[in-house]
């Protein structure tokens, strides 16, 4: 059995065992932890394609969705000195791994009371650098972007049902504009 196979299996049972998102995603957090330290998969990593985050919408590569419990596992490759928008990924719940290259992940809280549509005010309140092996994990409606270096960075992404067809936060701290767009474009990638 591969790596990213006992990871599906294990998350499977996990989701049939613990109906408590909160609890549920801080137990899914070691079983990804596990997968980052799997040898084949860093190798396979090596030749996955480049995502976009230009554009209207951000590329992810999807490699695996759940049929009954619906999480999926995406990568999200990105070219040296590659910023994502900063944004928000509504009600879905996200692990986020650090497989390869160092990266900055920054969190943003919001600061107005949300009387105004299309406006928000975000101020930056956390901006860590981190490496291969962290998981980050994103709660619903968390505001965060992420930055890679120097390097091409590499990660695997845990999501609780697969994103792009229902809209997400996005936010201008420039412009304290708000709007929503849908989330990124899934390419389906096999997985060895
Ligand atoms: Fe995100």
């Amino acid at each position: 059995m591969s790596a990213v196979q006992k990871f599906i299996a294990s998350a499977r049972k996990l989701h049939a065992e613990e109906n408590d998102a909160v609890k549920r995603w801080e137990k899914m957090t070691p079983l990804l932890q596990e997968l980052l330290t799997d040898p084949a998969i860093k190798e396979q990593s090596k030749h996955w394609p480049d995502c976009s985050q230009g554009g209207e919408r951000a590329e992810n590569l999807l490699f695996y969705e759940d049929a009954d419990y619906k999480f999926v596992i995406n990568g999200l490759i990105k070219a040296p000195h590659t910023r994502t928008a900063i944004h928000d990924h509504a009600h879905n719940w996200t692990l986020y791994g650090v497989l390869d290259g160092t990266e900055s992940i920054e969190r943003y809280e919001r600061v107005d009371d949300r009387s105004k549509a299309d406006y928000a005010e975000v101020r930056k309140a956390v901006n860590v650098k981190v490496s291969a092996g962290k998981i980050d994990l994103v709660p619903p409606y968390e505001i965060h972007a992420e930055e890679s270096g120097a390097e091409r960075t590499v990660a695997i992404i845990v999501r609780a049902e697969k994103a792009g067809g229902f809209l997400q936060g996005r936010y201008d701290p420039a412009t304290n504009k708000y709007w929503q767009g849908y989330g990124p474009k899934q390419l389906p990638y096999e997985l060895k």
